[in-house]
């Protein structure tokens, strides 16, 4: 098992690589990684590009703070994904800019708002919901999140931004980086006739590689 420490100085530098590519701006965005004994999570109003090891916040199993700075005012969110899909590891939310255009645009489908274009965003994002828009913070993102039953591992958050989990902190990074890119091509290809994977090759993809569901 990583130490902790190890994962402090993964989750410093995973932040900071996140907003040194632009997919953080100003003190936008929060992650959060389990631990055996509970959570870490980045501090409220920090900029992902700045986190210090001994200053992230760690939160008991029931989110409760115990050290570091005060966290994140999203620890309910994060706390639905943990709750939801046991399998998480690590929670990863962005402003990042053109997931939050479709999270922004009215006729992203709510339902299914990351279409199959390629092979990757099906392998580590799978289907992407939109959750209805509640104030930054306020608990009734966290219930929208648990009402999917865990079976989505990302979301949009209607005109706010994308949160991904992952098994592990590297995969919801990666993941969470896929969505953007995945979000870039979309707004690229708008009002162009687009050829989406069939739902046989994205049956494969998921059989083959134990994608995202
Ligand atoms: P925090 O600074 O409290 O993490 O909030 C930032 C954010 O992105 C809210 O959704």
């Amino acid at each position: 098992m990583t130490a902790e420490i190890e994962i402090r100085r993964d989750l410093v530098r995973l932040a900071r690589a996140l907003f040194d590519r632009g997919y953080s701006v100003g003190t936008a965005g929060n992650i959060s990684v389990r631990l055996p004994d509970g959570f870490l999570m980045t501090p409220t109003n920090s900029s992902l590009g700045t986190l210090a090891v001994d200053t992230i916040s760690k939160l008991d199993s029931d989110g409760r703070h115990m050290s570091g700075n005060p966290p994140s005012k999203e620890v309910t969110l994060h706390q639905a994904f943990y709750d939801s899909r046991p399998q998480t590891g690590a929670v990863v939310h962005l402003h990042s800019t053109y997931a939050t255009a479709l999270a922004c645009l009215a006729d992203t489908d709510p339902e299914d708002c990351i279409p199959p274009v390629t092979p990757y965003v099906v392998m580590r994002v799978g289907t992407v919901k939109m959750v209805p828009y509640a104030t930054p913070g306020d608990p009734a993102t966290g219930e929208s999140i648990r009402a999917l039953d865990g079976k989505c591992a990302a979301v949009l958050l209607a005109n706010h931004g994308p949160v991904v989990c992952g098994t592990d902190l590297h995969s919801a990074v990666y993941a969470a980086e896929e969505l953007e890119e995945t979000a870039k091509l979309l707004i690229a290809l708008r009002g162009q006739k687009t050829r989406l994977l069939t739902s046989a090759q994205v049956d494969e993809l998921n059989q083959r590689f134990n994608a995202m569901k």
